[in-house]
């Protein structure tokens, strides 16, 4: 019988007359009423994960705090619906992220708004919309929100509540595309050259704008705590150093988010209660010894948060075993669908969702359907026999995936179905070629 890692399904899956459950749904079922490939989201992992991080935070930490989604690791409205119903707040990185925040009568004062090239009428239109926080990214954006703020102010507004996004040198052992934290980053106000500090001194003469904090987000995909804690440390010390030059106190502290999931059986299980536990420790410990007042603590978990609670199904369309070399096992979906094995080399398991209890005893490449040799979902992973329409379920496919699907090959993208106590509902519908052709305008005959 195939594994299902604990760590790696949804709270709900269980394996069931030969075939995985979701959320009580018989994946099989789910994938006749709505097709292949097909993401299914379990509401109740992604409820109780994100409680974890808010009980968590309560806990450890004895002042204010507040939980942010990190929606670019997946967002659509009924996801961002069920996470703000339980009281978190949002970080977005694009007006389009803040626009679907209002589509869903969210109050803008929970948004945070990301980015380090925040175009100029996205910057008004986030000023305008009354976004709870701009993260300024640099001196650039500082100036333009420096202008934009005054004029506003002039005709009666409250100033902007702005955190500074400060690049703390801190070197975390993930990808290369997704570093942040190193001094080599396009991202954040480095310390190390001043620049953080030319921006804290220009923010503190506009009268525009109210620093309200500092931020720093060091990268995703982190399994090791204590860059996470030398980060906050240089926050904090940065912190102490203004409160001495200016008189100004941190009333906010993020140390972003990118703690680290597994993706695979063995892989590195980090707890979201340590994770907090060490985050709020060393907020204590260096506010106490620095004399600071304890700020409020806001952490932004992406992946850490939805990576589990989603499960991608594909059909099996062909196999092509090529002699002493390998065999490829070919799917419905792919890099359209998800990108992070061709874009960074990401590894993935799976199992075979419509004959759970067959045991892995081949071995195969899962190869996408898009015209690229680099799409191929699963290297040299163990799954037994495989033909034609057989159903494969890769989990923790919730990060990363759809936020950054595309329409490469015109193919349309998946519907996203959620599953709680054996009932389904789409929470994003499948796209439709009249989708894939909305934007297109015919030349005249
Ligand atoms: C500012 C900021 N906060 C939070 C996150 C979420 O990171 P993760 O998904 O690794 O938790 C990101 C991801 O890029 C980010 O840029």
């Amino acid at each position: 019988m195939q594994h299902l890692d604990p760590h790696l399904w949804p709270l709900t899956a269980t394996a069931t007359h030969n075939h995985l459950v979701l959320g009580g749904c018989d994946a099989t079922e789910l994938v006749r009423e709505w097709g292949t490939p097909l993401y299914v989201l379990d509401e109740t992992t992604l409820e109780t994960t994100a409680a974890r991080f808010v009980a968590a935070l309560r806990a450890h930490y004895p002042a204010a705090s507040t939980v942010h989604y990190a929606s670019k690791a997946l967002l659509n409205s009924a996801v961002a619906q069920l996470v703000t119903r339980g009281g978190l707040g949002l970080d977005c990185v694009s007006l389009g992220e803040v626009a679907l925040a209002r589509h869903i009568g969210l109050d803008l004062a929970q948004v945070h708004l990301h980015g380090n090239a925040k175009p100029r009428h996205e910057l008004e239109q986030a000023l305008a919309w009354g976004v709870g926080r701009i993260i300024v990214d640099s001196l650039d954006e500082l100036r333009v929100l420096a202008e934009l703020t005054r004029d506003r102010l002039a005709q009666g507004h409250q100033p902007q509540p702005i955190l500074l996004r400060l690049n703390p040198g801190v070197d975390v052992h993930t990808h290369a595309h997704i570093q942040t934290g190193q001094l080599d980053s396009k991202f954040g106000l480095p310390l190390a050259t001043g620049m953080a500090r030319a921006a804290a001194e220009l923010a503190l003469q506009s009268p525009g704008l109210e620093l309200v904090g500092l931020h720093a987000h060091l990268g995703s995909q982190i399994d090791e705590y204590a860059p996470l804690a030398l980060g906050v440390q240089r926050l904090l010390a940065f912190a102490a150093e203004l409160k001495q030059r200016f008189g100004w106190e941190a009333q906010e502290l993020s140390p972003g988010g990118g703690l680290a999931v597994p993706y695979r059986s063995g892989e590195p299980v980090p707890e979201i209660d340590d994770y907090v536990q060490t985050l709020a420790r060393t907020v204590l410990d260096e506010c106490r010894q620095r004399g600071l007042a304890l700020p409020r603590l806001v952490i932004e978990p992406g992946r850490s948060l939805i990576a589990r609670a989603v499960v991608a199904l594909y059909e099996v369309i062909t196999v092509k075993t090529i002699p002493d070399v390998r065999t490829f096992v070919a799917v419905d979906g792919g890099m359209g669908d998800n990108i992070r094995p061709a874009l960074y080399g990401a590894r993935y398991s799976a199992v075979r969702a419509d004959a759970i209890v067959s045991e892995a005893t081949t071995t195969v490449t899962v190869a996408g359907r898009y015209c690229e040799s680099g799409d191929v979902l699963l290297r040299d992973v163990a799954l037994p026999p495989l033909e034609p329409g057989a159903l494969l379920a890769i989990p923790m496919a919730g990060a990363y995936t759809l936020s950054m699907a595309s329409t490469y090959n015109l193919v349309p993208r998946p519907a996203l179905v959620g599953v709680r106590d054996g009932q389904a509902r789409v929470l994003q519908r499948r796209e439709t070629y009249a989708d894939l052709l909305r934007r297109d305008i015919l030349l005249p005959a």
